[in-house]
């Protein structure tokens, strides 16, 4: 996660496939939330691929609702990035 003044940019987050679907991700996303907090982050943000509904959902999940669309952004494929915010951390 970037820190950008009162701005938090989750830049990656990645588990292990054959530890995926066990609560990981989602520790990680509380952990990077309670850091942003301690930072005096307000506001969070990311960048995640249209066709990734795993993430999607796992942000949803942790209060980051999409709020824009960034047209090709990703070049290897072209593919279109959600941006998600999450207000008031
Ligand atoms: C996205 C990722 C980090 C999730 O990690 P994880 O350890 O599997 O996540 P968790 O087990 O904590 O699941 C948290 C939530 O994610 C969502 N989720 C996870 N896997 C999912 C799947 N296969 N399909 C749909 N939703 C899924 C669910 O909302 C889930 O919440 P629930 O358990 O209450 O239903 C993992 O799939 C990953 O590393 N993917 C590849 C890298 C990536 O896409 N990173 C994000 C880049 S922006």
């Amino acid at each position: 996660m970037w820190k950008i003044f009162d701005e938090g940019h989750i830049t990656n987050i990645a588990v292990h496939p054959e530890y995926r679907e066990n609560g990981v991700g989602s520790r990680l996303v509380e952990k990077l939330v309670s850091i942003a907090k301690e930072q005096g982050i307000v506001k969070m943000t990311l960048e995640v691929r249209k066709s990734n509904a795993a993430a999607q959902s796992l942000y949803f999940k942790y209060g980051f609702r999409e709020q824009g669309c960034r047209k090709g952004y990703y070049s290897d494929n072209g593919e279109d990035a959600i941006i998600m915010w999450k207000e008031n951390v």
